[in-house]
């Protein structure tokens, strides 16, 4: 599920490895999720959230930078998909996550693994064109 694919590659080799980073988080997640429920996995979820949360800051805002930089007319809206990743991952951290350990590593890693894939796929594809002609 978040195995890196050539079909994900947007040719800048930059914003590829920071991809693969993110899908190495996503891979921890699930490395979470397959420990048996008998298994106390708090302190597991808790650093994957800050990881997650940390990184998708760096990756998000070098995204956001190379765009304003080029002056990417989608801006605006790409800057409203990645946001929809940081709410829900602030939203999980209100949660009461002791109590719902299973439930919410598994909404955390279906939701990644789905925005991930649509994300990378299409819009981040989509800028990259426009970069890539733009000659980065
Ligand atoms: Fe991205
Ligand atoms: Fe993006």
């Amino acid at each position: 599920m978040f195995k890196w694919k050539e079909n994900l590659s947007c040719g800048i080799e930059e914003i590829d490895n920071q991809h693969k980073q993110l899908l190495k988080l996503g891979s921890e997640l699930y490395d979470i999720f397959k420990l048996d429920d008998e298994h106390d996995k708090y302190d597991d979820i808790m650093e994957i959230l800050s990881k997650l949360a940390d990184y998708t800051v760096y990756h998000f805002g070098y995204e956001e930078q190379l765009l304003e930089t080029y002056e990417y007319p989608n801006l605006e809206s790409h800057k409203k998909q990645h946001q929809v990743l940081v709410v829900k991952i602030q939203d999980l951290l209100k949660q009461d996550i002791d109590s719902k350990q299973s439930s919410i590593t598994m909404d955390l890693m279906m939701f990644i693994a789905d925005w991930i894939e649509r994300h990378i796929l299409g819009s981040d594809h989509q800028y990259a064109s426009f970069l890539i002609e733009k000659g980065v």
